[in-house]
Protein backbone atom coordinates (compact mmCIF):
# COMPACT_ATOMS: atom_id res chain seq x y z
CA UNK A 1 0.00 0.00 0.00
CA UNK A 2 1.39 3.62 -1.04
CA UNK A 3 0.87 6.70 1.53
CA UNK A 4 -1.64 7.86 -1.43
CA UNK A 5 -3.74 4.74 -0.93
CA UNK A 6 -3.08 5.19 2.73
CA UNK A 7 -4.66 8.56 2.62
CA UNK A 8 -7.83 7.41 0.25
CA UNK A 9 -8.24 4.80 3.27
CA UNK A 10 -8.28 7.39 5.80
CA UNK A 11 -10.43 9.82 3.97
CA UNK A 12 -13.25 6.90 3.62
CA UNK A 13 -12.29 5.81 7.02
CA UNK A 14 -11.80 2.17 5.85
CA UNK A 15 -8.23 2.19 7.20
CA UNK A 16 -7.81 0.50 10.22
CA UNK A 17 -5.65 1.99 13.55
CA UNK A 18 -4.26 0.10 16.56
CA UNK A 19 -3.16 1.75 19.29
CA UNK A 20 -0.57 0.54 21.51
CA UNK A 21 -0.37 1.54 24.97
CA UNK A 22 -4.00 2.14 26.60
CA UNK A 23 -2.94 4.49 29.43
CA UNK A 24 -3.84 8.57 29.68
CA UNK A 25 -2.27 9.13 26.04
CA UNK A 26 -3.42 6.26 24.46
CA UNK A 27 -6.88 5.20 26.03
CA UNK A 28 -8.38 8.66 24.78
CA UNK A 29 -6.80 8.18 21.43
CA UNK A 30 -8.31 5.37 20.33
CA UNK A 31 -11.51 6.61 21.44
CA UNK A 32 -11.64 9.51 19.77
CA UNK A 33 -10.63 8.29 16.46
CA UNK A 34 -13.13 5.10 17.08
CA UNK A 35 -15.62 8.06 17.60
CA UNK A 36 -14.86 9.75 14.08
CA UNK A 37 -15.59 6.54 12.21
CA UNK A 38 -12.15 4.30 12.55
CA UNK A 39 -12.19 0.50 13.56
CA UNK A 40 -9.53 0.71 16.43
CA UNK A 41 -7.68 -2.17 17.80
CA UNK A 42 -5.98 -1.15 21.31
CA UNK A 43 -2.75 -3.19 22.35
CA UNK A 44 -1.45 -3.04 26.17
CA UNK A 45 0.20 -5.73 28.07
CA UNK A 46 -1.93 -5.40 31.26
CA UNK A 47 -4.56 -7.63 31.31
CA UNK A 48 -6.58 -5.99 34.24
CA UNK A 49 -6.19 -2.77 31.89
CA UNK A 50 -7.53 -4.21 28.55
CA UNK A 51 -10.62 -5.82 30.23
CA UNK A 52 -11.33 -3.11 32.26
CA UNK A 53 -11.24 -0.94 29.14
CA UNK A 54 -13.59 -4.11 27.80
CA UNK A 55 -16.18 -3.92 30.03
CA UNK A 56 -16.49 -0.35 29.46
CA UNK A 57 -14.38 0.87 32.72
CA UNK A 58 -12.14 3.58 32.03
CA UNK A 59 -9.14 2.72 34.16
CA UNK A 60 -8.12 6.27 34.77
CA UNK A 61 -9.95 7.43 37.95
CA UNK A 62 -9.76 11.36 37.98
CA UNK A 63 -12.46 13.75 36.65
CA UNK A 64 -11.90 13.15 32.79
CA UNK A 65 -15.12 15.08 31.23
CA UNK A 66 -16.56 12.85 28.49
CA UNK A 67 -14.06 9.65 28.58
CA UNK A 68 -16.32 7.08 30.23
CA UNK A 69 -19.63 8.19 28.13
CA UNK A 70 -17.04 8.25 25.09
CA UNK A 71 -15.83 4.68 25.99
CA UNK A 72 -19.18 3.25 26.28
CA UNK A 73 -20.12 4.99 22.95
CA UNK A 74 -17.42 3.55 20.66
CA UNK A 75 -17.66 0.06 22.62
CA UNK A 76 -20.93 -0.37 21.94
CA UNK A 77 -20.41 0.61 18.17
CA UNK A 78 -18.34 -1.67 17.81
CA UNK A 79 -15.54 1.30 17.03
CA UNK A 80 -12.75 -0.50 19.50
CA UNK A 81 -11.67 -3.62 21.05
CA UNK A 82 -8.33 -3.65 23.23
CA UNK A 83 -6.27 -6.91 23.49
CA UNK A 84 -2.86 -7.99 24.97
CA UNK A 85 -1.68 -9.45 21.89
CA UNK A 86 -0.33 -7.69 19.27
CA UNK A 87 -1.30 -10.04 16.60
CA UNK A 88 -4.56 -8.19 15.56
CA UNK A 89 -2.40 -5.05 14.68
CA UNK A 90 -1.06 -7.63 11.77
CA UNK A 91 -4.35 -5.70 10.09
CA UNK A 92 -3.42 -2.27 11.16
CA UNK A 93 -2.78 0.57 8.50
CA UNK A 94 -1.88 3.27 11.21
CA UNK A 95 -0.04 2.18 14.32
CA UNK A 96 -0.29 5.05 17.06
CA UNK A 97 2.78 4.01 20.07
CA UNK A 98 1.57 5.74 23.15
CA UNK A 99 3.87 4.15 25.93
CA UNK A 100 5.92 5.56 29.07
CA UNK A 101 9.42 6.67 28.24
CA UNK A 102 10.50 7.76 31.39
CA UNK A 103 14.24 8.44 32.32
CA UNK A 104 16.47 6.19 34.94
CA UNK A 105 18.28 7.36 37.90
CA UNK A 106 21.44 9.22 35.59
CA UNK A 107 18.30 11.06 34.14
CA UNK A 108 19.06 9.46 30.65
CA UNK A 109 16.24 7.78 28.75
CA UNK A 110 14.42 4.46 29.61
CA UNK A 111 13.53 3.29 25.99
CA UNK A 112 12.44 -0.34 27.35
CA UNK A 113 8.96 -0.05 26.76
CA UNK A 114 9.11 1.64 23.64
CA UNK A 115 12.00 -0.94 22.26
CA UNK A 116 9.86 -3.77 23.34
CA UNK A 117 6.51 -2.11 21.26
CA UNK A 118 9.20 -2.18 18.11
CA UNK A 119 10.03 -5.74 18.72
CA UNK A 120 6.64 -7.17 19.47
CA UNK A 121 4.79 -4.69 16.23
CA UNK A 122 7.92 -5.36 13.74
CA UNK A 123 6.61 -9.03 12.95
CA UNK A 124 3.08 -8.13 12.53
CA UNK A 125 3.46 -4.41 10.36
CA UNK A 126 1.63 -4.92 7.24
CA UNK A 127 3.10 -3.72 3.83
CA UNK A 128 2.45 0.14 3.57
CA UNK A 129 1.50 0.62 7.65
CA UNK A 130 2.02 3.82 9.02
CA UNK A 131 3.67 3.77 12.47
CA UNK A 132 3.19 6.94 14.51
CA UNK A 133 5.13 7.73 18.18
CA UNK A 134 2.40 9.78 20.41
CA UNK A 135 5.32 9.48 23.42
CA UNK A 136 7.87 11.64 24.13
CA UNK A 137 11.12 11.20 22.98
CA UNK A 138 14.56 12.51 23.49
CA UNK A 139 15.17 14.39 20.13
CA UNK A 140 16.61 12.15 17.34
CA UNK A 141 14.86 9.00 19.03
CA UNK A 142 12.27 8.36 15.78
CA UNK A 143 15.34 8.40 13.78
CA UNK A 144 18.12 6.79 15.67
CA UNK A 145 15.86 4.13 17.42
CA UNK A 146 12.38 3.81 16.59
CA UNK A 147 13.06 3.38 12.93
CA UNK A 148 16.18 1.15 13.35
CA UNK A 149 14.40 -1.70 15.74
CA UNK A 150 10.96 -1.78 13.41
CA UNK A 151 13.32 -1.98 10.37
CA UNK A 152 15.03 -4.77 12.21
CA UNK A 153 12.04 -6.54 13.87
CA UNK A 154 9.94 -6.28 10.79
CA UNK A 155 12.23 -6.73 7.76
CA UNK A 156 10.99 -3.99 6.00
CA UNK A 157 12.55 -0.91 5.23
CA UNK A 158 11.22 2.46 6.90
CA UNK A 159 9.84 4.94 3.86
CA UNK A 160 9.44 1.85 1.72
CA UNK A 161 7.51 -1.02 3.12
CA UNK A 162 6.59 0.61 5.85
CA UNK A 163 6.89 4.67 7.17
CA UNK A 164 7.17 6.22 10.46
CA UNK A 165 6.19 9.70 11.82
CA UNK A 166 6.04 10.60 15.56
CA UNK A 167 3.10 13.39 16.94
CA UNK A 168 3.78 14.38 20.41
CA UNK A 169 0.70 14.35 22.67
CA UNK A 170 0.27 17.55 24.45
CA UNK A 171 -2.90 15.93 26.64
CA UNK A 172 -2.94 17.11 30.58
CA UNK A 173 -4.91 14.78 32.56
CA UNK A 174 -8.23 16.55 33.62
CA UNK A 175 -9.18 17.65 30.17
CA UNK A 176 -7.40 14.49 27.90
CA UNK A 177 -10.34 14.98 25.61
CA UNK A 178 -10.54 18.89 24.46
CA UNK A 179 -6.77 19.20 24.47
CA UNK A 180 -6.77 15.87 22.15
CA UNK A 181 -9.61 17.54 20.00
CA UNK A 182 -8.26 21.50 20.17
CA UNK A 183 -4.55 22.09 20.81
CA UNK A 184 -2.63 22.29 17.75
CA UNK A 185 -0.21 19.40 16.48
CA UNK A 186 3.26 18.92 15.08
CA UNK A 187 2.98 15.80 12.69
CA UNK A 188 6.80 14.77 12.34
CA UNK A 189 7.15 12.38 9.23
CA UNK A 190 10.73 10.91 8.75
CA UNK A 191 9.65 12.07 5.04
CA UNK A 192 7.32 15.09 3.38
CA UNK A 193 4.96 12.62 2.47
CA UNK A 194 4.63 10.60 5.92
CA UNK A 195 4.22 14.24 7.51
CA UNK A 196 1.30 14.92 4.65
CA UNK A 197 -0.26 11.53 5.57
CA UNK A 198 -0.19 12.44 9.32
CA UNK A 199 -1.97 15.47 9.08
CA UNK A 200 -4.91 14.15 6.45
CA UNK A 201 -5.45 11.70 9.83
CA UNK A 202 -4.91 14.00 12.52
CA UNK A 203 -7.46 16.13 10.84
CA UNK A 204 -10.31 13.67 11.35
CA UNK A 205 -10.43 14.59 14.95
CA UNK A 206 -8.59 17.45 15.71
CA UNK A 207 -9.65 20.92 15.35
CA UNK A 208 -6.86 23.06 15.50
CA UNK A 209 -3.39 23.95 13.35
CA UNK A 210 -1.57 20.80 12.39
CA UNK A 211 1.59 21.45 11.13
CA UNK A 212 3.59 19.06 9.22
CA UNK A 213 7.57 18.74 10.25
CA UNK A 214 10.47 16.27 10.17
CA UNK A 215 10.34 14.22 13.13
CA UNK A 216 13.51 15.79 14.95
CA UNK A 217 11.51 19.21 14.92
CA UNK A 218 8.40 17.48 16.37
CA UNK A 219 10.78 15.87 19.23
CA UNK A 220 12.54 19.28 19.47
CA UNK A 221 9.21 21.23 20.22
CA UNK A 222 7.48 18.88 22.77
CA UNK A 223 10.93 18.53 24.78
CA UNK A 224 11.26 22.22 24.46
CA UNK A 225 7.38 22.89 25.39
CA UNK A 226 8.22 20.92 28.81
CA UNK A 227 11.62 22.29 29.56
CA UNK A 228 10.40 25.97 29.08
CA UNK A 229 7.11 25.07 31.88
CA UNK A 230 9.52 23.39 34.07
CA UNK A 231 11.89 26.98 33.93
CA UNK A 232 9.14 28.99 34.14
CA UNK A 233 8.05 27.18 37.26
CA UNK A 234 11.59 26.95 38.89
CA UNK A 235 11.86 30.80 38.41
CA UNK A 236 8.58 31.43 40.48
CA UNK A 237 9.43 28.88 43.14
CA UNK A 238 12.55 31.36 43.31
CA UNK A 239 10.62 33.95 43.88
CA UNK A 240 8.71 32.60 46.37
CA UNK A 241 11.61 31.56 48.82
CA UNK A 242 12.68 35.40 48.01
CA UNK A 243 9.39 36.84 49.32
CA UNK A 244 9.33 34.33 52.01
CA UNK A 245 12.75 35.34 53.29
CA UNK A 246 12.20 39.39 52.63
CA UNK A 247 8.71 39.28 53.53
CA UNK A 248 7.30 39.75 50.63
CA UNK A 249 3.81 37.65 49.60
CA UNK A 250 4.51 35.81 46.16
CA UNK A 251 1.08 35.41 45.24
CA UNK A 252 0.31 39.65 45.52
CA UNK A 253 3.82 39.99 43.85
CA UNK A 254 2.52 37.54 40.89
CA UNK A 255 -0.33 39.33 40.41
CA UNK A 256 1.09 42.56 39.82
CA UNK A 257 4.49 41.21 37.64
CA UNK A 258 1.82 40.33 35.59
CA UNK A 259 0.33 43.31 34.91
CA UNK A 260 3.18 44.28 33.13
CA UNK A 261 3.07 44.03 29.66
CA UNK A 262 4.67 40.66 27.92
CA UNK A 263 5.18 39.08 31.45
CA UNK A 264 3.52 35.41 32.35
CA UNK A 265 5.26 34.33 35.62
CA UNK A 266 4.29 30.92 36.84
CA UNK A 267 2.73 29.26 40.10
CA UNK A 268 4.78 28.52 41.94
CA UNK A 269 3.87 24.98 44.21
CA UNK A 270 5.19 22.37 46.67
CA UNK A 271 6.38 20.51 44.16
CA UNK A 272 6.41 19.62 40.41
CA UNK A 273 5.37 15.68 39.35
CA UNK A 274 3.57 14.33 36.74
CA UNK A 275 5.36 11.71 33.95
CA UNK A 276 5.83 14.57 31.44
CA UNK A 277 7.52 17.88 33.10
CA UNK A 278 9.98 16.43 35.55
CA UNK A 279 11.57 14.45 32.80
CA UNK A 280 10.96 15.80 29.30
CA UNK A 281 13.66 18.31 30.34
CA UNK A 282 16.11 15.55 30.81
CA UNK A 283 14.88 14.19 27.34
CA UNK A 284 15.78 16.97 25.96
CA UNK A 285 19.11 17.47 27.74
CA UNK A 286 19.82 13.85 26.91
CA UNK A 287 19.81 14.86 23.11
CA UNK A 288 23.39 16.36 23.84
CA UNK A 289 25.26 13.84 25.92
CA UNK A 290 28.44 13.67 24.52
CA UNK A 291 28.33 16.55 22.88
CA UNK A 292 30.53 19.95 24.00
CA UNK A 293 27.04 21.78 25.37
CA UNK A 294 27.55 23.39 28.37
CA UNK A 295 23.65 22.79 30.19
CA UNK A 296 22.68 25.27 33.08
CA UNK A 297 19.30 26.11 33.07
CA UNK A 298 17.62 22.87 32.41
CA UNK A 299 19.39 21.05 35.43
CA UNK A 300 19.00 23.71 37.30
CA UNK A 301 15.39 24.34 36.89
CA UNK A 302 14.84 20.50 37.20
CA UNK A 303 16.66 20.82 41.08
CA UNK A 304 15.43 24.29 42.20
CA UNK A 305 11.75 22.57 41.60
CA UNK A 306 12.76 18.57 42.94
CA UNK A 307 13.74 20.56 46.30
CA UNK A 308 10.18 22.19 46.79
CA UNK A 309 8.88 19.17 48.74
CA UNK A 310 11.87 19.47 51.28
CA UNK A 311 11.10 23.10 51.61
CA UNK A 312 7.70 21.98 52.44
CA UNK A 313 9.33 19.99 55.44
CA UNK A 314 11.03 23.50 56.15
CA UNK A 315 7.91 25.23 56.28
CA UNK A 316 6.16 22.56 58.85
CA UNK A 317 9.16 22.36 61.08
CA UNK A 318 9.25 26.21 61.78
CA UNK A 319 5.37 25.66 62.35
CA UNK A 320 6.55 22.72 65.20
CA UNK A 321 8.62 24.96 66.48
CA UNK A 322 6.43 27.34 67.23
CA UNK A 323 3.82 24.79 68.43
CA UNK A 324 7.01 23.54 70.76
CA UNK A 325 6.44 20.84 69.03
CA UNK A 326 8.99 18.26 67.33
CA UNK A 327 8.88 16.48 63.84
CA UNK A 328 10.44 13.09 65.14
CA UNK A 329 7.27 10.63 66.07
CA UNK A 330 4.82 13.45 64.75
CA UNK A 331 2.01 12.37 62.68
CA UNK A 332 1.41 14.61 59.90
CA UNK A 333 -2.02 14.43 57.87
CA UNK A 334 -0.74 15.45 53.65
CA UNK A 335 -3.72 16.43 51.43
CA UNK A 336 -3.34 15.37 48.32
CA UNK A 337 -0.96 12.37 46.79
CA UNK A 338 -1.70 12.89 43.13
CA UNK A 339 0.73 15.28 41.48
CA UNK A 340 -2.43 17.44 39.79
CA UNK A 341 -5.61 18.58 41.09
CA UNK A 342 -8.37 16.54 40.28
CA UNK A 343 -6.22 13.64 38.97
CA UNK A 344 -5.42 10.38 39.74
CA UNK A 345 -1.84 10.70 38.23
CA UNK A 346 0.56 9.97 40.95
CA UNK A 347 3.89 9.72 38.91
CA UNK A 348 6.51 11.34 40.39
CA UNK A 349 4.62 12.54 43.15
CA UNK A 350 5.75 15.36 45.20
CA UNK A 351 4.03 14.03 48.50
CA UNK A 352 5.96 10.48 48.16
CA UNK A 353 8.99 12.41 48.35
CA UNK A 354 7.75 14.76 51.19
CA UNK A 355 6.44 11.87 53.13
CA UNK A 356 9.75 10.08 52.29
CA UNK A 357 11.73 13.06 54.26
CA UNK A 358 8.96 12.77 57.14
CA UNK A 359 9.72 8.86 57.63
CA UNK A 360 13.48 9.61 57.81
CA UNK A 361 12.96 12.09 59.86
CA UNK A 362 11.07 9.78 62.44
CA UNK A 363 7.60 10.93 61.91
CA UNK A 364 4.67 8.88 60.39
CA UNK A 365 2.85 10.47 57.43
CA UNK A 366 -1.58 9.61 57.54
CA UNK A 367 -2.26 10.45 53.45
CA UNK A 368 -5.99 11.37 52.11
CA UNK A 369 -6.75 11.74 48.43
CA UNK A 370 -10.33 11.69 47.02
CA UNK A 371 -9.12 10.26 43.85
CA UNK A 372 -6.80 7.28 44.99
CA UNK A 373 -8.55 4.21 46.60
CA UNK A 374 -5.80 3.44 49.29
CA UNK A 375 -6.23 6.70 50.69
CA UNK A 376 -9.65 7.99 49.94
CA UNK A 377 -11.84 8.24 53.37
CA UNK A 378 -13.02 11.33 55.58
CA UNK A 379 -10.58 13.76 56.15
CA UNK A 380 -11.28 14.77 59.27
CA UNK A 381 -11.72 11.17 60.18
CA UNK A 382 -7.86 11.53 58.77
CA UNK A 383 -6.82 14.63 60.57
CA UNK A 384 -8.39 13.28 64.05
CA UNK A 385 -4.98 13.10 66.22
CA UNK A 386 -2.50 14.14 64.00
CA UNK A 387 -0.15 17.12 64.67
CA UNK A 388 -0.26 18.95 61.41
CA UNK A 389 -2.59 19.14 58.02
CA UNK A 390 -0.24 19.99 55.20
CA UNK A 391 -2.03 20.53 51.48
CA UNK A 392 -0.15 19.40 48.17
CA UNK A 393 -2.75 19.72 46.20
CA UNK A 394 -5.44 22.00 45.06
CA UNK A 395 -8.10 19.25 44.64
CA UNK A 396 -11.40 20.82 44.81
CA UNK A 397 -12.41 18.82 47.81
CA UNK A 398 -9.83 21.24 49.70
CA UNK A 399 -11.15 24.51 48.52
CA UNK A 400 -13.38 24.72 51.29
CA UNK A 401 -11.82 23.43 54.10
CA UNK A 402 -14.30 23.67 57.00
CA UNK A 403 -11.11 24.88 59.15
CA UNK A 404 -12.89 25.20 62.52
CA UNK A 405 -13.73 21.21 62.61
CA UNK A 406 -10.11 20.79 61.50
CA UNK A 407 -8.43 22.64 64.15
CA UNK A 408 -11.22 20.75 66.79
CA UNK A 409 -9.99 17.46 65.73
CA UNK A 410 -5.86 17.82 65.61
CA UNK A 411 -3.46 17.67 68.11
CA UNK A 412 -1.96 20.88 67.28
CA UNK A 413 -3.50 23.62 65.08
CA UNK A 414 -0.94 23.23 62.74
CA UNK A 415 -1.85 23.75 58.52
CA UNK A 416 0.77 24.47 55.77
CA UNK A 417 -0.30 25.39 52.85
CA UNK A 418 1.45 24.42 49.84
CA UNK A 419 -1.05 25.74 46.70
CA UNK A 420 -2.47 29.04 47.81
CA UNK A 421 -5.96 27.40 49.04
CA UNK A 422 -6.11 28.78 52.32
CA UNK A 423 -6.64 32.60 53.06
CA UNK A 424 -4.32 33.34 55.86
CA UNK A 425 -7.13 35.52 57.46
CA UNK A 426 -8.94 32.63 57.71
CA UNK A 427 -6.34 29.95 58.97
CA UNK A 428 -5.72 32.85 61.17
CA UNK A 429 -8.75 33.87 62.62
CA UNK A 430 -9.51 29.97 62.91
CA UNK A 431 -6.14 29.82 65.25
CA UNK A 432 -4.00 27.54 63.57
CA UNK A 433 -0.36 28.38 63.85
CA UNK A 434 -0.31 28.44 59.55
CA UNK A 435 2.31 28.89 56.82
CA UNK A 436 1.94 29.18 53.45
CA UNK A 437 4.62 29.15 50.56
CA UNK A 438 5.99 32.00 48.94
CA UNK A 439 4.42 34.49 51.51
CA UNK A 440 5.25 35.59 55.40
CA UNK A 441 1.90 35.70 57.58
CA UNK A 442 1.84 38.73 59.54
CA UNK A 443 -0.33 38.35 62.94
N1 LIG B 1 0.15 11.68 30.69
C1 LIG B 1 0.16 12.77 29.97
O1 LIG B 1 -0.56 13.71 30.30
C2 LIG B 1 1.00 12.91 28.73
C3 LIG B 1 0.89 14.08 27.97
C4 LIG B 1 1.64 14.22 26.82
C5 LIG B 1 2.54 13.22 26.47
N2 LIG B 1 2.65 12.10 27.24
C6 LIG B 1 3.61 11.08 26.82
O2 LIG B 1 2.88 9.99 26.28
C7 LIG B 1 3.53 8.75 26.62
C8 LIG B 1 2.55 7.85 27.36
O3 LIG B 1 2.20 8.49 28.56
P1 LIG B 1 0.96 8.01 29.42
O4 LIG B 1 0.76 9.04 30.46
O5 LIG B 1 -0.18 7.65 28.55
O6 LIG B 1 1.58 6.68 30.07
P2 LIG B 1 0.75 5.55 30.84
O7 LIG B 1 1.73 4.91 31.76
O8 LIG B 1 -0.52 6.10 31.37
O9 LIG B 1 0.36 4.53 29.68
C9 LIG B 1 1.31 3.73 29.05
C10 LIG B 1 0.66 2.41 28.79
O10 LIG B 1 1.53 1.64 27.97
C11 LIG B 1 1.43 0.30 28.36
N3 LIG B 1 2.61 -0.43 27.90
C12 LIG B 1 3.87 -0.39 28.38
N4 LIG B 1 4.66 -1.20 27.68
C13 LIG B 1 3.89 -1.76 26.72
C14 LIG B 1 4.15 -2.67 25.68
N5 LIG B 1 5.36 -3.19 25.46
N6 LIG B 1 3.11 -3.03 24.89
C15 LIG B 1 1.86 -2.53 25.09
N7 LIG B 1 1.58 -1.66 26.05
C16 LIG B 1 2.58 -1.28 26.86
C17 LIG B 1 1.34 0.37 29.87
O11 LIG B 1 0.81 -0.82 30.41
C18 LIG B 1 0.41 1.58 30.05
O12 LIG B 1 -0.95 1.21 30.14
C19 LIG B 1 4.78 9.13 27.40
O13 LIG B 1 5.86 9.24 26.53
C20 LIG B 1 4.43 10.50 27.94
O14 LIG B 1 5.58 11.27 28.20
C21 LIG B 1 1.90 11.91 28.35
Amino acid sequence: MSLLELRDRIHSREAVLGVVGLGYVGLPLACVFADAGFKCIGVDIQQERVDSINAGRSPIEGEEPGLDELLSKVLRAGGLHAATSYSALSSADVIFIAVETPVDDQHLPDYSALTSVCRMLGPMLKAGALVIVESTLSPGTTDNLVRQELEAASMKQCGVDFFLGTCPERVMPGKLLANLRTMNRVCGGTTPETADAMVELYATVVDADLDPSDALTAELVKTTENAYRDVQIAFANEIALICEATGGDVWRVRDLVNKSPFRSMHLPGAGVGGHCIPKDPWLLASSVQGKDVPLRVIPVARAVNDRMPNHMLELLQSALQEAGRSLRSARILILGYAYLEDSDDVRNSPSAVFIQHLQSAGATAVVHDPYITEYSGNIFTKAQDTDAVVIFVRHKHYLDLDLVRLKRVLQSPILIDGRNIIDPADAMASGFIFRSLGRVIHE
